[in-house]
C-alpha cells in the first residue's frame, strides 16, 4: 500500500514511522516491534498478499527455530458454566436465562484428568465462568487434587478476575499458569462490550498481579468483536508487547443468539490469521493456541492457524454431555458424541498439517 496523501507521508516519515505495509512488516521482522501506528499500517494491509506471505514466512520460521514441528496439547475442562458477569458476546453470561447450568464435582474433574492422562496430556486447563460457587478453599482443595495426583502435569486455570491475594492462594496451591484475555485494550471499546460493573484497567492489574505471582500467564482477545477497529487491535498489539504474556488467545468472535450481538458479523478468519502471524514474530517464543473458534469459523481453521504461527491446541476434556452447555458462541465444534476423542482428532489434523503432537507439559521456553 502507498500513501495516497504526499504531505500526511512526510508528516508520518519526520515522526520516524513507516507508511508503507510491506515497510512496516520488514520493520516488524527486524525489530519485532512497532509503533502503535505502524500497526495500524500493517493490518490495514492484511489482505495483501505479498505482505501476508512475508509475515506468514517469517512466523513459521520463527516458530521452527524454538519449538521445531511440537504442537503442544492443553486439555481443556469446562467446569462450571455458571458466571456473575454479563459480558454482552458471551453466551453463559449471567442474564442469559436459556442456559442450562452445571457445575462439576471435584471427583468428575478428577475422572477428566484421569481420562486425560491416560490419552497422553500433560496440562490441564480449569475453564470456567465466574461462579462464586467455587470459593477459594474450594479451588485450593480442587488445585492440591490435582497436583497431587498427577504431579508431573502442568495446570493452568482460567476462571476469571480474582482478587491478588486469591491468585496467590492458588499459585501456592500449586497452579502453574493462568489465561485471563484482556479482550481489548482499548478502554471505551471494553465499555462497549462490557457491563459498567467490568473494567479494562482492573483486567490489565490482574494480569500484571499474575505475571508478578510467578503464573506463566496468558492474555488475549477477540478478532471482529461489534465495534472492534484496526485502531483497537493496534492497541492489542502494543499492550502484549507490554505486558510480554507467555500466552497468547485470539479467535474470531462469534455471534451468540441469547446475546444483543446476535445479528452481528463474525471475525474474519484471515484477519486472525495474520494477527497469529504478527503475534509470533512480536513474541516468537510464545505459546500461540489455533482456537476451537478458529474451527468454528473454518472446518480447516485450526490446521490454518498451524501454518500461521500457533503452536498449542487445546482439546476439550469436558463431559461430553456437558460440552453443549459451555456455548460461548453459537455452532461451537466439539459438542456433539462424535467429539467425545478430540484428542484423537486433533492428532490427526496437526499430522496431516504437517506437524507432530507432543505430549510434555510444554512450558515457555
Ligand atoms: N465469540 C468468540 N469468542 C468468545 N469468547 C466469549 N464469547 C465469545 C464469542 N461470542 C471468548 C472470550 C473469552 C474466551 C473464554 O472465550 O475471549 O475470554
Ligand atoms: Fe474436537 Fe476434532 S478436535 S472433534
Amino acid at each position: 500500500m502507498t500513501n495516497a496523501d504526499p504531505v500526511q507521508g512526510d508528516i508520518w516519515k519526520e515522526k520516524g514511522y513507516i507508511m508503507d505495509g510491506m515497510g512496516a512488516a520488514q520493520k516488524l521482522i527486524q525489530n519485532h516491534v512497532l509503533k502503535k501506528e505502524e500497526y495500524v499500517t500493517l493490518l490495514e494491509c492484511a489482505s495483501d498478499r505479498d505482505v501476508k506471505k512475508v509475515l506468514t514466512d517469517e512466523a513459521v520460521r520463527l516458530r521452527k527455530i524454538y519449538y521445531g514441528d511440537k504442537v503442544y496439547t492443553r486439555g481443556l475442562i469446562e467446569f462450571t458454566n455458571y458466571c456473575k458477569n454479563n459480558c454482552y458476546y458471551c453466551g453463559i453470561r449471567a442474564g442469559n436465562r436459556n442456559v442450562v447450568r452445571y457445575r462439576l464435582t471435584e471427583e468428575e474433574i478428577l475422572d477428566c484428568c484421569r481420562e486425560g492422562y491416560r490419552l497422553g496430556f500433560h496440562t490441564f486447563v480449569l475453564q470456567g465462568g465466574e461462579d462464586p460457587y467455587y470459593t477459594d478453599e474450594i479451588m485450593v482443595e480442587l488445585i492440591r487434587a490435582i497436583k497431587a495426583e498427577f504431579p508431573d502435569c502442568a495446570l493452568t486455570l482460567s476462571i476469571g478476575e480474582k482478587s491478588r491475594e486469591s491468585y496467590r492462594l492458588f499459585r501456592e496451591a500449586g497452579a502453574d499458569r493462568y489465561l485471563l484475555r484482556h479482550e481489548t485494550a482499548n478502554a471505551e471499546h471494553y465499555g462497549s462490550l462490557h457491563p459498567a460493573a467490568m473494567s479494562l484497567s482492573d483486567r490489565k492489574q490482574c494480569l500484571y498481579d499474575l505475571k508478578e505471582l510467578g503464573y506463566q500467564a496468558g492474555a488475549g482477545f477477540m478478532v471482529g468483536s461489534p465495534g472492534q477497529t484496526v485502531e483497537h487491535m493496534a492497541e492489542d498489539l502494543v499492550f502484549l508487547q507490554e505486558l510480554q504474556p507467555q500466552m497468547v488467545g485470539i479467535g474470531p468472535f462469534i455471534p451468540h443468539h441469547d446475546t444483543i450481538f446476535a445479528e452481528e458479523k463474525a471475525g474474519s478468519v484471515e484477519m486472525t490469521l495474520f494477527l497469529l502471524s504478527v503475534i509470533r514474530i512480536m513474541l516468537p517464543k510464545v505459546l500461540l493456541p489455533a482456537t476451537t473458534a478458529l474451527g468454528t469459523m473454518d472446518p480447516q481453521g485450526r490446521e490454518k492457524g498451524l501454518k500461521a504461527g500457533a503452536n498449542v491446541v487445546m482439546p476439550n476434556l469436558s463431559p461430553v454431555k456437558n460440552r453443549k452447555q459451555y456455548e460461548l458462541y453459537d455452532n461451537k465444534i466439539c459438542t456433539g458424541e462424535e467429539a467425545a476423542q478430540c484428542r484423537g482428532c486433533l492428532a490427526g489434523r496437526v499430522q496431516r498439517a504437517g506437524y507432530c503432537l507432543v505430549t510434555d507439559r510444554g512450558d515457555a521456553v
